[in-house]
This record gives structure tokens, C-alpha cells and sequence, in this order.
């Protein structure tokens, strides 16, 4: 069994906030996350994929395919957006970096098992010191 990683880098704008709330209830559960004016953050995320080593190439997949899949079906979608409002994926759904990985796995899962791989972790930083992981 082999692991292989892709790295991509988006950004993007969100708001960690609940409707329901008022500004005082968000900021006192989402911190600066919450500001109403939105914020930006430069998201890397890592995708990692596992399965065996094809004999004839050597490789587990040609990173070219899954950076195709990755780009159309994730990066393009969230790169310089809004996360909240802009996000087909991420609709109604609170942005932070759990619920981003969570909703970028679902994004690629199947297109990456018909690549012949399976999807082992999706990995998310919003911060040099934040981040989240994803195992599915
Ligand atoms: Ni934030």
C-alpha cells in the first residue's frame, strides 16, 4: 500500500456565524471568525489517496488526473468566493475547516475511486496553525 499526496491553495472569504444568533451570541462562540463583514483566509489543502503501485508506470495514479478532478470540482468552485454564499457544496452549511473538509471529500470521493485510488484523507489549513483532517 502506497499514500500520495496533492497540494492545492485557494482563497476564500467566509463567516462562522449562526442565523438564529445575534452578532453577540456568534462572536462570543466564533471569535473574529464571526466578524458580519466577512474575512479572508489562504486555505492549503492536501489530498491524499492510496492504493498499490502500477507496475508498468509506477505509479498509484497519474497526479495530473487527480489534479484535474481536484481543480474542477473543488478549487475553482471556492477560489476567491464567499464561501457562504457562493459555494454550491458548502450551502447552509457552517464553514469551518471540519465542514470544509468534510464537504471537499464529498466532492471528489467518487471521482477519484473511478481514477482507480481510494480517497484516504482530505487535509485543510485555514491558519499556519490550524488544521483539519478527514478520514471520511
Ligand atoms: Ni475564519
Amino acid at each position: 500500500m502506497i499514500y500520495i499526496t496533492r497540494r492545492e491553495t485557494f482563497n476564500a472569504a467566509h463567516r462562522l456565524f449562526k442565523p438564529e444568533w445575534n452578532d453577540e451570541q456568534n462572536l462570543k462562540v466564533f471569535g473574529k471568525c464571526s466578524n458580519p463583514n466577512w474575512h479572508g483566509h489562504n486555505y492549503v489543502l492536501y489530498v491524499t489517496l492510496k492504493g498499490e503501485v502500477d507496475s508498468e508506470t509506477g505509479f498509484l495514479i497519474n497526479l495530473k488526473d487527480l489534479s484535474k478532478i481536484v481543480k474542477s470540482r473543488v478549487i475553482e468552485k471556492l477560489d476567491h468566493k464567499n464561501i457562504n454564499l457562493e459555494v454550491d457544496f458548502m450551502k447552509g452549511i457552517i464553514p469551518s475547516t471540519e465542514n470544509l473538509a468534510i464537504g471537499i471529500w464529498k466532492q471528489i470521493e467518487k471521482p477519484v475511486s473511478e481514477l482507480g485510488a481510494h480517497l484516504h484523507c482530505v487535509k485543510i489549513s485555514e491558519t499556519e496553525n490550524n488544521f483539519a483532517e478527514y478520514y471520511g
